[in-house]
């Protein structure tokens, strides 16, 4: 009689007052002692000092103190909602993850949508990336596809990530400002940062000024593997393609609806799934072997590059729905935990360096936001199906292995508790590993304007004129001229037109190109070998 499920929650065993029907119910402390007068503390005397003896009192600003737990260290604003993923086709051929495989199969599903900068109580029409957490509790467990509304992302290797964070939320000595307008730190960090300049692109465009979190699309970002019966590994990419259609609004009337409903895409989100009108997005793949990815222009572990969906085609697999709000707000969208880590037997990560970062970082944090190792015993966070371990113990623990034996191998029989099962149990795919352990980064992922240029030509004439625009104002807010001048200089290396355009919305003059990495994909692999020991400048070839 071990735990089968962390579903419903144990150890209480009574009724809340929040849960109950009766209209007349009489109010308790937590203890569950009948309150008489909820307006008064106990004193001596009607003027008289408060008694320590007050436990009611004690207990109820106890309690309120205690109220706030540690806001999301990024991501914190957001909102969510309960759904279904039912699949339409399977990918059983290709990987033996069940949720992939059984057309027609309903997966339950919990979804958080987020800015990125901006604190808990921040305005939603922020210029802002969105993220795209799906919690998807399959029978094998939660798979967690923790994405953004933009395919590609900054940075390429996630010991970076500390300081995009840094530069991008407010700034440390006047706790101002955040993604509203630009300002000196991020466009500082940014002109630093070549890599992260098609990011930009995307950061700039409509894009991150959605209408409603039910138009956004959402991506996986990283190349992850799907594997099959047979243990062959395929790469694939994740997509979100939202029913409703792409919308955005334009920036007057962000900064207009911020002032007027901070709560703009929170209030929409609600008040659709409130009236029946039910959100849908397909879910769509990216399927590509290890040739197509050596073929490529670029390398597909880089998170900064997106595939083209002329070269890899997106296969639509399953639909999304959200037909359900919450009922609490900080039961579920705030103690909802993703981990890019979460993924069930058949579906297994590439080498992406800031895939793996993430797959560290996201368990960290969480440890500490929700307050020790037993948050998957909260409701939110509880698989669906069977979970049978040897762990126990802990803050706010709720199941604990039951009998007699907590560790394996054991010899207690059935009643030793669960087995491992080399058929069913996750494996990990047996790829190759060689090379020098060392701080490297390799030459495939040098290119950082190519796909730059391609999503700025790929823009209507009007959605670059909006991205100009939206570059031009940021760039207006940095208060140093050296920063705009290295900005502008990256600009050069991915539209002529475009550079020209900022630069005079700017005021200034059109700075030198910024030095682009060299082109060296298709050198030897011995001068491959040495610029990476010598550092790119070394090259003279
Ligand atoms: C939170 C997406 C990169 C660390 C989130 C959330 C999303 C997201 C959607 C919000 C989850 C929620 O709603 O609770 C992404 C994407 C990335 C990326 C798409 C790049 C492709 C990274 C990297 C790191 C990181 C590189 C660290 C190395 C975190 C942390 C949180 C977070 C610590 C807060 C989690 C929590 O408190 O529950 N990210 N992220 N992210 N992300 Fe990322």
């Amino acid at each position: 009689d071990l735990p089968t499920s962390y579903a419903e929650p144990q150890g209480n065993g009574g009724e809340t007052h929040q849960t109950t029907s009766d209209p007349a119910a009489t109010m308790t402390s937590q203890q569950g002692i009948p309150i008489s007068d909820g307006q008064n503390s106990l004193r001596a005397g009607p003027r008289g000092p408060t008694l320590l003896e007050d436990f009611q009192l004690r207990e109820k600003i106890f309690h309120f103190d205690h109220e706030r737990i540690p806001e999301r260290v990024v991501h914190a604003r957001g909102t969510g909602a309960h759904g279904v993923f039912e699949l339409t086709d399977s990918l059983a051929d290709y990987t033996t993850a069940d949720v992939l495989s059984r057309v027609g199969q309903q997966t339950e599903t919990f979804v958080r949508f987020s800015t990125v900068a901006g604190r808990a109580g921040s305005f939603d029409l922020a210029r802002d990336v969105r993220g795209f957490a799906v919690k998807l509790y399959t029978a094998e467990g939660n798979w967690d596809l923790v994405g953004n509304n933009i395919p590609v992302f900054f940075i390429q290797d996630a010991i970076k990530f500390p300081d995009l964070v840094h530069a991008v939320k407010e700034e440390p000595d006047r706790g101002f400002p955040q993604a509203q307008s630009a300002h000196d730190n991020f466009w500082d960090f940014a002109s630093l940062m070549p890599e992260a300049w098609h990011m930009v692109m995307w950061q700039m465009s409509d894009r991150t000024i959605p209408r409603s979190y039910r138009t956004i699309e959402g991506f996986g970002v990283h190349t992850f593997r799907l594997i099959n019966a047979e243990g062959k590994s395929t790469f694939v990419k994740f997509h979100w393609k939202p029913r409703q259609g792409l919308q955005s609004v334009v920036w007057n009337e962000a900064v207009k609806i911020n002032g007027a409903d901070p709560d703009f895409h929170r209030r929409d989100l609600w008040e659709a799934i409130d009236s029946g009108d039910f959100p849908q997005w397909d879910l769509g793949v990216q399927l590509f072997d290890q040739a197509t990815a050596d073929g490529l222009p670029f390398d597909h572990l880089d998170a900064t590059k997106l595939i083209p969906e002329e070269d890899v085609p997106v296969r639509l697999i399953g639909t999304l729905t959200l037909n359900r709000n919450v009922d609490n707000f900080f039961a579920e969208t705030e103690q909802v935990a993703f981990c890019t880590a979460n993924v069930p037997p058949g579906i297994d990560f590439s080498d992406d360096p800031l895939l793996h970062g993430r797959n560290f970082s996201y368990l960290d944090t969480q440890l500490k936001r929700l307050g020790g190792p037993n948050f998957t015993h909260i409701p939110v966070n509880a698989p669906r199906c069977p979970v049978m371990h040897f762990q126990q113990d802990g803050h706010m623990a709720m199941v604990n292995p039951k009998g007699r034996a907590n560790y394996e191998p054991n010899s207690w029989g059935p009643e030793g508790g669960p087995r491992e099962n080399p058929e069913l149990g996750f494996k990990s795919f047996a790829a190759d590993v060689e090379g020098p352990k060392a701080r490297l980064r390799s030459e495939t992922f040098a290119d950082h304007y190519s796909q730059a240029r391609m999503f700025y030509l790929s823009q209507h004439p009007i959605e670059q004129k909006h991205l100009g625009d939206a570059l031009v104002f940021e760039l207006s807010k940095v208060t140093r001229v050296d920063i705009r001048a290295r900005a502008v200089s990256h600009l050069r290396n991915i539209d002529e037109d475009l550079a020209a355009t900022v630069a005079n919305g700017l005021g200034m003059a059109l700075p030198d190109p910024a030095k682009a990495a060299k082109p060296t994909l298709d050198l030897p692999t011995s001068d491959k070998l040495s610029i990476l020991a010598n550092g790119p400048d070394s090259f003279k070839g």
